[in-house]
C-alpha cells in the first residue's frame, strides 16, 4: 500500500466534520489540515487590525503580513493553528471570530491566499483535508470526497454541547443563529461557494454514532487506497 491519497472532506459547519477527518487521518497516519482553522486565524488578524472587509488594498497588504502555520500540540494529540507563530488555536474558536469568519472567507484575495497554500500542502498526497471547497476547488482531482451533513437542530445540540465547556453562559438561540448565519454566506458566497461536488459520497450523519460515521468513511477510504494500488 506504497500510494497515498488525498482524502476531500467537505460539509456545513458543526457536522462533525473535523472529527471524522482527524478520525481517518489517525488511522491512515495522513496529515490532517483543519481548512476552516486558516480561515479563522485570518479572521482573527483582520479583526486584531482592524481591517475594514471591504477595503481590497488593506486586504492585500494585510495578507502579505500573515503567516499561518500548523504546529502539533502532543498533549492535545493535534495540531494548533499558529498566527504569525503565535498559537491562537483558543481564541478562534471563539464567538467574536465565530461571527466573522464567513465574511472573511467570502472574500476573493482571502481565498486566493488560503488555496494556494492549502494545495501546496497535498502534493505529497497523504492528507486528509476538510472544509468548504475541498472537492470542488482546492482538490477536484481528489480520490476520495465526502461531503458531510447532519440535521440542523442536532448540529445546535452537539455544539452547544462542545461550546458550554468554555463558554458556560453560551445559549441554544445564539448558537442556531450563527450556524444559520453562516450556511447562508457559505453557501451563496459568489467565490466557491458550498457545495456538494458531483462525485461526492454524501454522509449524512445525525442519527449514526461517531463510531458508525468513522467505519463508514474509513470502508470508503479503504477501497480508494486499493484502487490507487491496484
Ligand atoms: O469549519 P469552520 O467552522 O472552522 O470554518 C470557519 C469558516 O470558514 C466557515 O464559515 C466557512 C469558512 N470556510 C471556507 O469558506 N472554506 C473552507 N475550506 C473552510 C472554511
Amino acid at each position: 500500500m506504497s500510494n497515498k491519497i488525498i482524502i476531500a472532506i467537505d460539509g456545513y459547519s458543526s457536522c462533525g466534520k473535523s472529527t471524522l477527518a482527524k478520525a481517518l487521518a489517525a488511522k491512515l497516519e495522513y496529515v490532517f489540515i483543519d481548512t476552516g482553522a486558516m480561515y479563522r486565524a485570518v479572521a482573527l488578524y483582520f479583526l486584531r487590525n482592524k481591517i475594514a472587509f471591504d477595503d481590497s488594498a488593506a486586504i492585500v497588504a494585510a495578507l502579505t503580513k500573515i503567516t499561518l502555520n500548523f504546529s502539533y500540540n502532543a498533549a492535545t494529540l493535534k495540531s494548533d493553528m499558529m498566527l504569525n507563530n503565535e498559537n491562537v488555536e483558543a481564541e478562534i474558536r471563539e464567538m467574536a471570530v465565530s461571527q466573522k469568519v464567513s465574511e472573511v472567507a467570502a472574500i476573493g484575495e482571502v481565498r486566493d491566499f488560503a488555496v494556494a497554500q492549502q494545495q501546496a500542502m497535498g502534493t505529497q498526497k497523504g492528507i486528509v483535508m476538510d472544509g468548504r471547497d475541498i472537492g470542488t476547488v482546492v482538490f477536484p482531482n481528489a480520490a476520495l470526497k465526502i461531503f458531510v451533513t447532519a440535521d440542523p437542530a442536532i448540529r445546535v445540540e452537539r455544539r452547544f454541547l462542545e461550546l458550554r465547556l468554555t463558554n458556560p453562559t453560551i445559549s441554544k438561540e445564539e448558537i442556531t443563529a450563527n450556524l444559520q448565519h453562516r450556511d447562508l454566506l457559505d453557501t451563496t458566497r459568489e467565490r466557491s461557494p458550498l457545495r456538494q461536488a458531483a462525485d461526492a459520497k454524501l454522509l449524512d450523519n445525525s442519527t449514526m454514532t461517531r463510531e458508525e460515521q468513522f467505519a463508514l468513511a474509513l470502508q470508503w477510504a479503504l477501497d480508494k487506497i486499493k484502487e490507487a494500488n491496484g
